[in-house]
């Protein structure tokens, strides 16, 4: 992808660092603790996919980290550094300025995203022209070029429409196109392919993969699909509850699920989910409302595991996986602590916050 834009592309250390990620929202029917304690990091060129079911909790944390929930009702506590400046502390100023060309975001609604009054080509160029310092004419060839990159037919008659006189396919890859015109360091997306069909959605895969390659940006994946997941992450985190429940390789993750939750979503416990293709399997049972949380294991009221005695009292920290072949950089290579593996600078750790996985830390 050509590079119009001057957004800040840092070369080294991790795009994003959540630490400690809360977000309690105020509702009618009390306090939400919607999102628990999460941390993930991101790197330069690395994919995240987060999975898990509706209500988890997975779009509330990520429109935390950028400043979009409700002020009066939303709480956010924790620490969500992109290239080192912490998301969460920002004047509402700088958010604006870094949203822009630093993170793309992509949420399931397009219409959320798109401005109703203003044409297709308008609202690309806006981005280009504010961000990259790009004469008109050389903007509107490049939103021509974006849009056809995402696969909209007639890009050059395209340009000139407005938001209502797309179908909802159409507005979603146009908002994926102004997430992606400014090459940003760090992408969100939130479900961001679901609604498009299978030829489209891999078009546009490809060219995240490419911005990946030319600009190491960082994405977050938020999907149900574990086609997607199996062919665009590098490391998968399995939200429930508003917490990690289980992250790691996405090899780790989907071949050797450790959580009794991750197993039942990837249809590998039969007692406990039917594998329904390439989605996520569906779990007997609804998660708990983030109104009133189980006390114990979050997973306890709908696990068929349950084989610790602190399982229905103590949550479970996220601890390595034992038997996974990562072991912390800094200790010592003692036989019998497992193999490791050398990933460079980075090591990936495969956790499970459950007292009872097969073959857990615990
Ligand atoms: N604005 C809001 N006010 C109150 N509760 C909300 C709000 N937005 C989301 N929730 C609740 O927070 C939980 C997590 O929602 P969400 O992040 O949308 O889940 P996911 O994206 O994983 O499906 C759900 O129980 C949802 O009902
Ligand atoms: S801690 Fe207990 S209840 Fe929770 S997932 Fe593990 S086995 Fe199930
Ligand atoms: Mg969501």
């Amino acid at each position: 992808m050509t590079s119009l834009s001057k957004a800040p592309q840092p070369a080294a250390g991790p795009v994003l660092e959540v630490e400690d990620l809360r977000v309690r929202l105020r509702t009618p029917r009390g306090t939400a603790h919607v999102v628990n304690g999460l941390g993930y990091s991101v790197g330069p060129g690395e994919t995240v996919a987060v999975v898990g079911e509706s209500g988890s909790g997975k779009s509330v944390s990520v429109l935390a980290l950028l400043g979009l929930l409700p002020p009066r009702t939303a709480t956010v506590s924790g620490r969500a550094l992109l290239h080192g400046e912490d998301l969460l502390t920002m004047s509402p100023e700088r958010l604006r300025q870094v949203r822009g060309p630093g993170v793309g975001m992509v949420f399931q609604d397009p219409m959320t995203s798109l401005n109703p009054v203003l044409s297709v080509g308008r609202q690309l160029t806006e981005g280009l022209r504010a961000h990259g310092h790009v004469s008109k004419a050389a903007a509107r060839a490049r939103a021509v070029e974006l849009l056809g990159e995402v696969g909209l037919p007639d890009p050059g008659r395209a340009v000139d429409r407005f938001p209502h006189e797309l179908s909802g396919g159409m507005r979603q890859r146009v908002v994926i196109a102004i997430a992606l015109a400014n090459s940003p360091s760090l992408l969100i997306a939130d479900e961001a392919t679901t609604a498009l069909d299978v030829t489209v959605q891999a078009q546009i895969l490809d060219l995240v993969e490419r911005l990946q390659t030319e600009h190491g940006t960082g994405v977050v994946w938020i999907t149900h699909d574990l086609g997607v997941v199996a062919g665009i992450a590098d490391r998968v985190l399995v939200m429930y509850g508003g917490r990690c429940v289980e992250d790691g390789t996405v090899d780790d993750v989907l071949e050797r699920p450790a959580h009794p939750y991750t197993r039942g979503l990837l249809g590998a416990l039969p007692d406990l989910a039917a594998d329904d293709g390439g989605d996520l399997a569906t779990i007997a049972g609804t998660p708990p409302p983030p109104t009133d949380l189980p006390a114990g294991c979050v997973f306890w009221p709908r696990c068929p595991v349950r084989g610790d005695a602190r399982c229905e009292t103590e949550q479970p920290p996220l601890a390595p996986v034992k038997g996974s072949h990562y072991r912390d950089k800094g200790t010592s290579g003692v036989p019998g602590e497992g193999q490791y593996r050398d990933e460079g600078t980075s090591g990936v750790p495969h956790r499970a916050a459950t007292w009872c996985a097969e073959g857990s830390g615990s």
